[in-house]
């Protein structure tokens, strides 16, 4: 298979408990840091990487994050009144023309592969990024989807970006264990979801960018419910490892986990001491 990337899944319909009360109207995507939505650096990251269709996986309470990508006719109109240029061309920046978007409801949160599921009308049978924008990833330079699009570009293999994790953590993640590396990738042995630390395979985690290929679909379909009694994304992968190589990427860039306060205030923080 060596079709292109050109589609990215934001998996969006989670109830976001860790952030509430704020998260309780307000999608937790949609956390600004400073002045921009946690979900606008994702559809960036996104458009850096080539990507031109992105399927929002939305829920109840969701429909802010859909509005923020919309055209803004009137605001438009009286910036460009205003003769607020500067302004105006942010906001047309915020979704490119030469980007579309397509929204889908997940009607109930059955979990992150449910969600990757509801996207599989829109896929086909194409390679495809997911991208969660509560993992916020900064590398200064090309963005980590990019970089693993290169990596599945030259493998024609599933990517998932990893990273080393506190061992103590390993119970929020799913943690994997590779065979030898070839740079920063290598061949994944054995995926676990959510380990106690006493029974983790490694301290290798898989963060929020996946770059999978469409046979993940009938995967899902026939993963049942996981940890957590959802139906995991990270299940399905170690159905398609029985049937093709999924590969391991310690990409470059600092990643925060803005889905947890802690995560998101270490983000914040970081810009008041540069500012
Ligand atoms: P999380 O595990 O962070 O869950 O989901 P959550 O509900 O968003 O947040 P907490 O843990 O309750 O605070 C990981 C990603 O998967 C999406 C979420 O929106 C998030 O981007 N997700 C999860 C769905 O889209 N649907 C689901 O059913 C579950």
């Amino acid at each position: 298979m060596s079709k292109k990337i050109s589609k990215a899944v934001f998996p969006v319909a989670g109830l976001g408990t860790r952030f509430l009360p704020a998260t309780k109207a307000i999608p937790k995507e949609m956390l600004p840091i400073v002045d921009k939505p946690l979900m606008q650096y994702a559809v960036e990251e996104a458009v850096a990487a080539g990507i031109d269709t992105m399927v929002f996986i939305t829920g109840r309470t969701k429909n802010s994050i859909t509005e923020h990508f919309d055209k803004a006719y009137e605001m438009e109109k009286e910036l460009e009144a205003r003769n607020k240029l500067e302004t105006l061309k942010i906001i047309r920046d915020i979704m490119p023309a030469h980007v579309s978007y397509v929204c889908i409801r997940q009607p109930e949160a059955l979990g992150l592969g449910h969600a990757v599921y509801c996207a599989r009308p829109v896929i086909g049978d194409e390679p495809f990024a997911v991208i969660l924008p509560d993992d916020l990833i900064e590398d200064g330079s090309r963005g980590c989807i990019k970089q693993m699009v290169e990596l599945y570009e030259q493998t024609q293999s599933s990517v998932l970006g990893v990273e080393r994790v506190n061992p103590q953590d390993t119970g929020s993640y799913g943690i994997v264990k590779t065979g030898e590396y070839t740079g920063k990738y290598a061949p994944i042995d054995l995926i676990v979801e959510k380990p106690k630390p006493e029974v983790a395979p490694s301290n290798l985690a898989v963060v929020g960018r996946y770059i999978l290929t469409p046979a993940i679909f009938d995967k899902i379909k026939n993963t049942g419910r996981g940890a957590g009694g959802e139906i995991q994304l990270t299940d399905a992968i170690a159905d398609l490892m029985k049937d093709e190589q999924v590969l391991a990427f310690e990409f470059e860039g600092k990643r925060y986990d803005c889905g947890s306060k802690l995560g998101f205030f270490n983000r914040h923080s970081g810009i008041w001491f540069i500012a």
